[in-house]
């Protein structure tokens, strides 16, 4: 199959950059109307996954002659949408209100949405009904085609959509403008196949697709030469990356790979799906010079009963021997999760158990989140709702229990020299620049642009609980 698809790719790839071509002639006429270089904004919500894909948005962009903009003041706005979680899609509709309203004052501008909310029927019935001043919208599995998409916008004086259920195919190597020239996220395998009985991802992402390793591996080579040192390996469930290639590959077999690129310094993924986490890949973290010592590791709930309902096919018990055993075998590595708060039918007792983990694990750090019923999805038709009440209660207790595993944690390498890569220039205060140590904590210390993108030794003089203020050595 995998052959086929390569083969397919290449040949839409082609009929892409003819598109790009067509779309430039268009903007060229937009800019001779404006008299000046018209302006895009692409504003993007949810995870990594989507941050990479609006990169992808931003070089084709960049490429048929829009200059790019932060204000939602321009003459191209698109929104990368997400649906997770139902405040996602409040805020695009909300912000989606005052762009309409922006649209009447400019009548040469255009709006697009596109993301995993598009792939919902539901949102798109919205849309045409209530806002009809929308130019262009999109799924997730067409992305690849924005630019042939632009060319029927530009061709179309009403609403474009073009949203597909599923796709097979997998387009490389069309253009890309990265946010930062030092790092970049690599997709290495698209969709889901585990269907965790509250989540909509499997359902507007569609099935689980492994890029092959050889085009993941040329394409951070491409990166490392153009000024890459870290990479963040994407994937819904990296750990089952590689199982459906034609000739199977492990998640640590990709890695080993990976890790021989020469010039590349530090290696990242996200996100670990616990029932897949091998110990090949523990040993191969182990042993590598250049994978993070961070690993984000999905726990959901710290109940059996829960974890059952949510189909995460994991125990509590099989949870806290892996993190014991990640703990034992690399001890200088973080640990991070998620945590779902108001799963149908989740009681006190329940939490009190996800809370013994939180004890139990230490976790650096816990994102935790309400839970948020999705239309489609399993738990959504579960009887037992939890009310908004109690799961309030809930989420606070959790919450704090989190914050005091977090701090206890925190400072754990004061006093120590560690690499520290240089991400940018401070936010607050602009004599200071701020970066990463390989455990993804944020350390802020004196100096100046010049040390962006490099990594640089630091002493780190003061914990600040989820950060430090180093100096930097030699
Ligand atoms: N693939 C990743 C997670 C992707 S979504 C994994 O399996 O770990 C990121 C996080 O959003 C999840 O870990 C989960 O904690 C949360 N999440 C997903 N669906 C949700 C829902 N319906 N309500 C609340 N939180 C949800
Ligand atoms: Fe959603 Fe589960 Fe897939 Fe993660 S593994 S994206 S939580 S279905
Ligand atoms: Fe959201 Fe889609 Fe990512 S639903 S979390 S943007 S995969």
């Amino acid at each position: 199959m995998s052959r086929e698809v390569t083969l397919v790719s290449e040949q839409e790839k082609q009929v892409q950059y003819e598109y790009i071509e067509k779309v430039k002639e268009k903007v060229a006429l937009l800019e001779a109307k404006l008299s000046r270089k018209p302006t895009f904004c692409v504003v993007t919500f949810g995870c990594q996954m989507n941050a990479r894909d609006s990169e992808k948005l931003t070089g084709i962009l960049k490429t048929v002659g829009y200059e790019e903009s932060d204000s939602e003041y321009s003459d191209f706005v698109i929104y990368n949408t997400c649906t997770v979680r139902d405040n996602a899609n409040q805020k695009v509709y909300g912000r989606l209100g005052a762009l309409g309203t922006i649209k009447k004052k400019n009548p040469s501008m255009r709006i697009a949405l596109c993301g995993c909310m598009m792939q919902e029927q539901s949102v798109i019935d919205k849309l045409k009904k209530s806002y009809p001043f929308v130019d262009l919208v999109f799924g997730t599995h067409n992305i690849y085609k924005f630019a042939q998409l632009l060319f029927d916008m530009f061709e179309s004086d009403r609403m474009v959509i073009d949203i597909w259920k599923e796709t097979d195919k997998i387009v490389e190597e069309l253009p890309v403008d990265r946010k930062y020239h030092f790092k970049s996220g690599i997709n290495i395998l698209f969709g889901c196949d585990n269907f965790c009985s509250y989540c909509i991802v499997p359902y507007v992402r569609g099935r689980e697709r492994s890029r092959e390793v050889q085009d993941i591996i040329k394409e951070i080579k491409g990166l490392v030469e153009d000024g890459v040192v870290e990479v963040m390996l994407l994937g819904q469930n990296v750990n089952s990356y590689g199982k459906n290639l034609e000739h199977p590959v492990s998640f640590a077999g990709l890695l080993r790979e990976i890790e021989k690129i020469e010039g590349l310094e530090r290696i990242r993924f996200m996100t670990s799906h616990p029932k897949d986490l091998s110990d090949e890949l523990i040993q191969t973290i182990k042993e590598s010079g250049k994978i993070c010592r961070h690993l984000h590791l999905p726990l959901q709930s710290g109940s059996n009963n829960i974890l059952k309902a949510m189909n995460r096919k994991y125990t509590r018990e099989q949870y806290l021997e892996l993190a014991e055993k990640i703990r034992r075998e690399i001890p200088d590595i973080s640990l991070t999760t998620d945590i779902i708060v108001g799963f149908p039918g989740e009681t006190a007792e329940d939490i009190d158990k996800t809370i013994d983990v939180i004890r139990e694990v230490q976790f650096d750090n816990a994102f935790t989140f309400i839970y948020s019923k999705r239309t489609g999805t399993p738990a959504a038709a579960m009887e037992n709702q939890v009310p908004e009440e109690e799961v309030k209660t809930g989420f606070d207790r959790l919450l704090k229990e989190v914050q005091k595993a977090a701090r206890q944690r925190a400072g754990k390498l004061t006093g120590m020299v560690m690499p520290v890569l240089v991400e940018e220039i401070n936010e607050h205060d602009n004599s200071l620049v701020t970066g990463r140590l390989s455990n993804n904590t944020l350390v802020h210390f004196k100096g100046g642009t010049e040390l962006i993108g490099k990594i640089v030794s630091v002493s780190l003089d003061e914990s600040k609980g989820f950060y430090y203020f180093g100096r930097m050595e030699g």
